[in-house]
C-alpha cells in the first residue's frame, strides 16, 4: 500500500506540469535532473535566468523533436544573477522544446523542479543591453554582455577593422565558444555586431584568424574574408568559413575540417600570405611547438615544418601563435608571437616572442634556445595577435586584457573581459639585442581632451576636480645615476598603485597589492617587474581606464588590471626628480 502510494506520488511529481507562462512556456519535469520546457517562439528572445555559482545544465533545443541547437548554461537554482537572451528569430512561429539535463552536482543539492529558473524564464521582444557595470571600460573594447577571451580573425578590409573574439553569449564565464564580432573605422569606436560563427557538430569555435582572399584562390569569391578556426570537438581540428558581406555572415566550408593531426592541443591557426612561395601559410600551436602548413587554395593543406622544441618558455601550453613580417635596418625580419599559459613571468598567462628569419618554409630563431623574451611584463596581456592586411604596412596588435588565473572571477558580471588598447609593433636595437617594441596606436590620441600640465613633487597632485576613470598621463623626467623614483596613484579610499624605477636592478615595477578590490583571487595581488634601462631621459605613458593600467616606458610595456573602488585621483612622486606631467582626459 505504502509502495503504491509512493509510486503515485512520484508519478504525480514527475508528470506535474508547471505553467511558467500560460501557453507560451511550460516546464515538465521528467526526472530529478531532466526537464523539458515548451516554448512558443512568438517573441524575439527567450530570456534565460543565470546564477553564476550554479553548475552548468545542458540545454538541447528541439524543433519537431530534432536537435537544432545546444548550449551549456548555469540556470538559476535559488537566485537570478542576470538574464541572457536566446535568439528565437530563426525559429519564429515554431513550437520548440528545450530539453534540459542538469549537471550531477546540481541534483545532489535538490530536485531540480524546485529551481527558480523554470518560473523566471520569459519571452521578450527586447533584451536590455544598457550598461550596468561600474568597471565597464570607456575606451577599451568589451562585449555588451557575456564572456570574451582571445581576439580572433582580426582583419582590415574596406576601411573597417574587424575584431572577432572568443565569446560566450550564454553567460559571463568561459564556455559555448562562438566568434563574436565588432567593427571599427578608427580602432577606438567599436560597434558590436551579431555572432559571426556559432558551434556546430564538429565542435565549439575556438581561436583562429581571417584573411582577405584577394585573388580568389579559394573560389569563395573575390575579396572574400576567409577565416580559419579550431573546431573543438572530440579532438581539435581546423576548419574554415568565408564571408562575402564584410564579415556580417559566414558560410562554413562543407569539406571541414581542413587540417587534422594527432595532438591533444592542436589549435589557434593563424593565416598569413607568404611572398617567398606566393602561397597561403598557416602557423598553429601543436603541443609544445608551432607548426607551419602551406596551401594554394586555403582548403587543401600540407605540413611543412615545426619550431619550438627547446626554445623559450615551456612551462605551460603553447597557444595563439602569430608570425609577423617586419623590418629592421631596411632588412626583412620575422617575429613569432607565442602565447603561453601558465608559465608567465608572474604566473598564469603571458605573451613571449622570438625574433628570427622565415625562408618560406621554416622559422629559425636568432637567439639562443635559452633566451626568453616577454612582449609585456604585466599580468593581463594574453592571446596577443595582429591584424591581417593592416594599411600602410602597420603591424597592429591587440591583447585580451586578462589572465586565465582569475579571468572568470574578476568583479564584473554583465560582461567579463576587455581588450588592451591597440599597439603598433616595431623592432628596436638595444645593447646588441633586437627587441619588439609595443607603442600605443596613434589613434588613441584622438580621444584626448584638453591637456593639463604640471610639475610633480612629493605633494599629492589632484588630477581632476571630479574624479575620472579614463585618462592618459605622460610623465617625463631625467633620472640621475643611482636615483630611484616611485610614482604613486591613489584614490580617496587610500587605494594605490605604486610604480617604481629602480636603478640597482634596472627595473620598472607596478605594485597593485593595495590597488582596490584584490581578494577575488589569491593570484591577483601582485608586483610585476620589467627589465628596463633606468637612468637619463625617461618617459612613462600611462593609460588608465575603469579597470586597467597600461604602462609604456622607453623600452617596455606592462598591462595590469586594477579594480579601485573609486577612480585614482591623485599622483605624487616618492623621489627627487623633476617630473613634467601632461594629463589628458580620454573620452569617446
Ligand atoms: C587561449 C585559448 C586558445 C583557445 C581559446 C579557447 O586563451 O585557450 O588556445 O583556442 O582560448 O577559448
Amino acid at each position: 500500500m505504502r509502495i503504491a502510494q509512493l509510486i503515485t506520488t512520484s508519478l504525480a511529481i514527475i508528470c506535474s506540469v508547471v505553467a511558467a507562462r500560460a501557453q507560451t512556456l511550460t516546464a515538465r519535469h521528467l526526472s530529478e535532473t531532466h526537464t523539458q520546457v515548451r516554448v512558443d517562439a512568438k517573441d524575439r528572445f527567450l530570456l534565460l535566468p543565470v546564477q553564476e555559482t550554479a553548475p552548468e545544465a545542458r540545454v538541447r533545443v528541439l524543433s519537431d523533436l530534432q536537435e537544432v541547437q545546444a548550449l551549456n548554461i548555469r540556470l538559476a537554482i535559488d537566485k537570478v544573477d542576470y538574464f541572457v537572451p536566446f535568439d528565437l528569430t530563426p525559429y519564429s512561429g515554431k513550437n520548440l522544446l528545450l530539453d534540459v539535463v542538469m549537471n550531477q552536482g546540481r541534483s545532489l543539492r535538490r530536485n531540480s523542479s524546485d529551481d527558480v529558473c523554470w518560473n523566471e524564464m520569459k519571452l521578450s521582444p527586447v533584451f536590455d543591453r544598457s550598461n550596468v557595470e561600474y568597471y565597464r571600460p570607456t575606451y577599451h573594447f568589451s562585449p555588451d554582455y557575456g564572456w570574451m577571451n582571445d581576439p580572433n580573425g582580426m582583419v582590415y578590409k574596406d576601411g573597417e577593422w574587424h575584431l572577432f573574439f572568443q565569446y560566450n553569449p550564454y553567460g559571463s564565464i568561459w564556455g559555448n565558444m562562438h566568434w563574436g564580432h565588432a567593427v571599427s573605422k578608427d580602432l577606438m569606436h567599436w560597434e558590436q555586431l551579431g555572432v559571426a560563427i556559432a558551434p556546430d557538430a564538429l565542435g565549439t569555435i575556438f581561436s583562429g584568424s581571417a584573411v582577405v582572399d584577394k585573388d580568389n584562390v579559394s573560389g569563395f569569391g573575390k575579396d572574400a574574408i576567409v577565416a580559419m578556426y579550431t573546431s573543438d570537438g572530440a579532438n581539435q581540428t581546423q576548419s574554415i568559413a568565408y564571408s562575402n558581406d564584410g564579415g556580417r555572415s559566414f558560410t562554413k566550408y562543407a569539406g571541414n575540417p581542413v587540417i587534422v593531426a594527432e595532438h591533444p592541443d592542436f589549435r589557434d591557426p593563424n593565416l598569413f600570405w607568404d611572398h617567398h612561395t606566393r602561397q597561403w601559410k598557416v602557423i598553429l600551436a601543436a603541443g609544445q611547438e608551432v607548426q607551419f602548413w602551406a596551401s594554394d587554395n586555403l582548403k587543401d593543406w600540407t605540413y611543412e615544418s615545426s619550431f619550438g622544441t627547446g626554445y623559450g618558455n615551456h612551462n605551460g601550453v603553447w597557444e595563439c601563435p602569430d608570425l609577423l613580417k617586419m623590418s629592421l635596418d631596411g632588412k626583412e625580419k620575422y617575429v613569432l608571437l607565442l602565447n603561453i599559459n601558465p608559465g608567465g613571468p608572474f604566473g598564469g598567462s603571458a605573451t613571449q616572442y622570438f625574433v628570427g628569419q622565415y625562408d618560406g618554409h621554416q622559422f629559425t630563431c636568432d637567439d639562443l634556445p635559452t633566451v626568453i623574451r616577454w612582449m609585456d611584463y604585466g599580468m593581463d596581456h594574453y592571446a596577443t595577435v595582429t591584424w591581417s592586411n593592416a594599411p600602410a604596412g602597420r603591424t597592429v596588435a591587440l591583447a585580451w586584457m586578462s589572465n586565465w588565473q582569475y579571468a572568470n572571477a574578476v568583479p564584473t558580471q554583465q560582461f567579463r573581459s576587455s581588450n588592451s588598447i591597440p599597439r603598433d609593433l616595431s623592432l628596436i636595437r638595444q645593447d646588441k639585442e633586437v627587441l619588439l617594441k609595443s607603442s600605443p596606436a596613434p589613434e588613441v590620441e584622438a580621444l584626448r581632451g584638453t591637456p593639463r600640465q604640471f610639475k610633480l613633487s612629493s605633494a599629492e597632485e589632484e588630477l581632476f576636480d571630479k574624479p575620472q576613470k579614463a585618462y592618459e598621463l605622460v610623465i617625463r623626467f631625467n633620472l640621475p645615476k643611482k636615483e630611484n623614483v616611485s610614482f604613486i596613484l591613489s584614490n580617496e579610499s587610500g587605494e594605490q598603485v605604486v610604480m617604481t624605477y629602480e636603478t640597482a636592478s634596472q627595473t620598472f615595477s607596478m605594485d597593485r597589492r593595495s590597488s582596490g578590490r584584490v581578494s577575488f583571487s589569491k593570484f591577483f595581488p601582485t608586483v610585476t617587474v620589467a627589465p628596463t634601462r633606468v637612468g637619463g631621459k625617461m618617459e612613462l605613458r600611462l593609460f588608465l581606464d575603469s579597470a586597467s593600467i597600461e604602462a609604456f616606458g622607453n623600452d617596455f610595456c606592462m598591462t595590469n588590471l586594477v579594480f579601485p573602488t573609486t577612480p585614482y585621483n591623485t599622483l605624487k612622486q616618492n623621489g627627487k626628480v623633476k617630473a613634467d606631467v601632461t594629463l589628458y582626459p580620454l573620452s569617446k
